[in-house]
Order: structure tokens, then sequence, then C-alpha cells
């Protein structure tokens, strides 16, 4: 299969033509609850979970982003619908992160605080192999002695820990969105595209460079351009002609930018 394409088609089509074991990490915000109309489109869960499943390498990942809408007073559930379809198709459901948003579409939101996340579903073949964690930096450095309080007193015991410089970020990452979460104008043609720094967050944990990125709804080709711009090959579905054309004059703005790794 050609890499660093979009196909025109259904992902289901796209899947069943790859190579089993082929994909490094999938990372996709399917359409959920009808929120949106993308011409038409549909799509079943547990078979694009079987399908992502089977194609995805022992270790590999998909990063999920779904979110729920509120119908008849009540949240439909359909991310954890969602994320019980890809425990069922074999994945291990590894992590839950939160996509946070900084300047949410305002809106009144009755009796409840204002919409501000999606889910982020790390869901893997296995466990991951590859974890590249972001971090941020800690002030206290210097090395620190443990003890115990005893009936006696303290206990200051044999050795000096040295703290560490740095952990971990948390699991909840926030994020702008509109008009500020890409520089391409031209993207925001489509409704609903990803933050491009949630993209590269997510892509430089879970892969290394020539990994390959899949992204089986690829709107307006965020996941695309971000991976190229990560010297990671990609490959992406899109059952949209419109947004094909989109998201392929959105790429040509980048893929001058550094050549694609081997
Ligand atoms: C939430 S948007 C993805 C936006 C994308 N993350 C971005 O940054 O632009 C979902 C996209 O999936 C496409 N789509 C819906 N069903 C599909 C299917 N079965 N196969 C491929 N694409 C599909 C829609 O046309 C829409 O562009």
């Amino acid at each position: 299969m050609e890499l660093n394409r979009i196909y025109h088609e259904n992902c289901i089509d796209t899947l069943a033509r790859m190579a089993d074991d082929a994909i490094d990490m999938t990372i996709t915000s399917p359409p959920y609850d009808d929120l949106r109309e993308y011409n038409g489109y549909h799509f079943p869960v547990e078979e694009i979970a079987a399908g992502l499943f089977q194609k995805t390498k022992p270790g590999g990942v998909v990063i999920w982003v779904v979110g729920d809408r509120t119908v008849n007073g009540g949240e439909t559930l359909t991310s954890f619908r969602h994320a019980i379809a890809f425990k069922d198709a074999g994945f291990n459901v590894h992590d839950t992160m939160i996509y946070a948003k900084n300047n949410p579409i305002p809106s009144d939101c009755g009796k409840r605080y204002r919409q501000c996340f999606e889910y982020m579903f790390c869901f893997a073949k296995g466990k991951p192999e590859t974890f590249n964690p972001l971090t941020v930096a800690l002030k206290q450095e210097k090395a620190f002695k443990s003890f115990r309080i005893t009936k006696v007193g303290r206990n200051d015991l044999a050795h000096d820990h040295v703290a560490p410089k740095e952990r971990k970020v948390n699991k909840s990452f926030l994020y702008n969105v509109g008009t500020s979460s890409s520089r391409d104008k031209i993207a925001f043609q489509h409704p609903a595209i990803f933050p491009e720094k949630l993209v590269e967050d997510q892509i430089t944990t879970w892969t290394n460079e020539g990994d390959l990125v899949y992204d089986c709804f690829m709107g307006s080709g965020t996941t695309a351009k971000v991976a190229h711009l990560l010297g990671r090959n990609w490959l992406g579905s899109e059952v949209s002609a419109e947004y094909v054309d989109l998201a392929e004059r959105r790429l040509s703005l980048h893929l001058d930018a550094i050549p694609v790794a081997a």
C-alpha cells in the first residue's frame, strides 16, 4: 500500500487492503452521535475496532478522541460504548486521558457545568512498545535524607535520595480550540479539526521517527501534516471528496518542509 497519502474511501475499505500488523499508531476522532452531518456518512464502530486490531502491530496503539452528546437530558455514553467495543475487539484499554478545551464553545448547559472536554482513550494491542513521556521540570533538585519517625524519635536512614528533576505530565491535556489550534486558515473549512498540539503530543509519545501513523477519519488532514513534520510516515482515509481535497490543499503547504523519514 502506498504510504503518505489519503485514500478517498470508507476506512473499512482501506483497512481491508492493509497488511496485518502494519500500523504503529492510529490517532483519530470519529464522527460521534451525529453531532455533525459529514455529508451523511455513518460508521460501524465494532467493525472498525476489529479492523484496527488486525492491522495494528503488537505493541501499537489507537488514540481515540471522543465525547458524548446530551440527549433528552442525559449523556449518550457513546464514548464508553466505543471503549467497550475496542476492548471486545481485543485491545487493552491502556489509558483514559482527557482532552480539555481552554476556550470551549459557549453554550448554556442548563443545570450542568460548561462542557469543556473529550475523552482520549489509548487502546493498545498488548502493552505499548513505545512510550516517550512528556515531562515537566520539578523545582526541588537537592538530595534529601529519608527518615522514619519511631517511638524514640526521628531515625535517619543510611542512604540519601536524589529528588527527580522532572515528572510525567498529568493525563489531562489542555488545548486551545478554534482559530488558534492551527495556523492553516484553510483547515477551518472543516467543522471539527484537532488542535495540532494535541496530535503532536500524542504522536511524540507513542511513536518514533519512521513509524507509521494512521488516521481513519482524516478530515482536514491534521494528523497527516503533524506526522509528516515529525518525520513519521502516515496514511489516512476520508470518505468525503470535499475534505480529501481540503486536506490535500492543506498538506501541499507543508510537504516540502522536511523529507519524510524512510
Ligand atoms: C471528527 S472529523 C475528523 C477531523 C480531523 N481530526 C481533523 O483534524 O480535521 C471526522 C471525519 O471522518 C469522516 N468520515 C466519517 N465516516 C467515515 C468513514 N467511515 N471512513 C472515512 N472517513 C469517514 C468525515 O467526513 C469527517 O471528515
